[in-house]
């Protein structure tokens, strides 16, 4: 349990200590695995959710080795069959990701993870997967982890995926290098994009064009990642909320700026916030600054590219609390299985805070107003309990569950110290 006591003033602060992007990190752990040398990684995540996906490359076999600048992950000549189950915590990406390349390798292979985890859907990736060869089992039918993976060969495939998830897609792609032929992969539109990039940036044939890929199977072992983890836009995106809110100043320091992931970013500016992103390279992804200044804020409607903002939709919900008018999220139905129903998180806690909403299906109404001090359920959320912990800075706040943010931001309080008291009560 943590309280934030209300900002007492104003902040101008450069933050360079923010987490490792957790979508890029977990796919050094796996993508490292498709080669037959050393991929050495710096800034690599130090949470729960990587550290998980790391010790399950361990587990089939990798060895790792960590030193205070980088970690080296050495592939096995092959994929070893673990003496134990594969444990991804908290995480749907490792899960998901692991699924896609597991079923294409020789041998029996158990993933599970948390009580959260074990009641996400994972139909979207055994069914694409058990159509093409696949044997995945699991509960309730094959949709509820522990998944059981007997591995072996796979056929090539031309999938369309109902849902733009880069999970599902991940999965998809690294099935496909193991698969018997050419396939291709088209989603309704454009998710995040980190597996494409990456496996091409190490020699996979990839072709890419929109939301269609074509996928040709390895014929020989990737070159090795050598690569820098930028900073995580979705992590540093709280601290963004923060500046808004407060009509404060941050500096966000080497964050990836793909398209893909700062769309978030984007809604702040329209809702008046004064964003400016300064480019400082480019090897697998974009990479550079964002300097936020927080200004009045307005009411704005979030309809399109959802798949690029999905995770920073609590965040943004903070802002909308405290926005003048009243803002819509639309066609955003993905929200109900992440990590928790996020849809009623949001609004069940904003209802606490004194703020109207109204739920739908696929989204929430917010009007802004004046939020009020209360005590915040995180439903076990890491992005639930920040989001809340954000707005505090507002009125001050009581979060109950904040074990989470171990998942993806270990050290989220400690540069909220830097704005504001935090009392830490467990
Ligand atoms: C992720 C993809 C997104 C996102 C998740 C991380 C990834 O999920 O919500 O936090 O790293 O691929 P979906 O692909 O299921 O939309």
């Amino acid at each position: 349990m943590i309280k934030i006591k209300q900002l007492e003033q104003k902040f101008d602060i450069v933050i360079d200590e923010i987490a490792s992007d957790k979508s890029i990190s977990h796919r050094c752990a796996i993508f490292s695995l498709l080669s037959n040398k050393p991929s050495i990684i710096k800034n690599y995540l130090q949470a729960e959710d990587t550290l998980n996906s790391l010790q399950i490359a361990e587990l089939l076999g990798a060895k790792i080795e960590k030193t205070d600048e980088y970690i080296k992950i050495t592939p096995p000549k092959e994929l070893k069959e673990p003496f134990d189950i594969l444990d991804c915590g908290n995480s749907g990406t490792s899960i998901r990701i692991y699924s896609g390349l597991l079923a294409g390798i020789d041998g029996f292979f158990v993933l599970t993870g948390d009580k959260y985890l074990r009641n996400r859907p994972m139909k979207r990736v055994a069914t694409p997967l058990t159509s093409i060869g696949a044997k995945i089992d699991g509960r309730e039918n094959g949709n509820l982890a522990p998944l059981a993976i007997r591995g072996g060969k796979l056929e090539a495939f031309n999938y369309e995926s109902k849902i733009a998830s880069a999970q599902v897609k991940s999965a998809m792609i690294l099935a496909g290098l193991n698969a018997n032929g050419i396939s291709t992969y088209k989603e309704p539109s454009l998710s995040r994009d980190h597996t494409e990039r990456m496996l091409k940036g190490m020699g996979a044939e990839i072709e890419t064009e929109e939301n269609v890929i074509k996928i040709i199977p390895l014929k020989t072992p990737l070159n090795p990642l050598e690569i820098t983890v930028p900073t995580d836009p979705s992590s540093a995106f709280f601290f963004a909320v923060a500046a808004a809110i407060t009509k404060s100043r941050v500096v966000l320091k080497n964050l990836t700026l793909n398209p893909t992931r700062i769309e978030a970013f984007k809604i702040l500016e329209k809702m008046g916030t004064k964003i400016e992103y300064l480019l400082k390279e480019d090897k697998y992804e974009p990479i550079g600054d964002i300097v936020v200044e927080g200004n009045d804020l307005k009411a704005v409607e979030v309809s399109e590219n959802i798949a690029w903002l999905i995770d920073e939709i609590p965040a943004l919900a903070m802002a909308m609390a405290v926005a003048n008018g009243k803002s819509i999220v639309k066609n955003a139905k993905e929200l109900r299985v992440k990590e928790s129903d996020r849809i009623k998180a949001v609004v069940d806690n904003l209802n606490r805070c004194g703020i109207e909403t109204e739920e739908f299906e696929d989204g929430f109404a917010v009007r802004g107003g004046n939020p009020k001090f209360a005590k915040i359920e995180s439903f076990g959320d890491h992005r639930i309990a920040m989001s809340f912990a954000i707005l505090g800075l507002i009125c001050g706040m009581q979060i109950d569950e904040t074990n989470s943010i171990q998942t993806s931001f270990p050290n989220f309080v400690e540069l909220l110290e830097k704005i504001t008291e935090v009392e830490n009560a467990n």
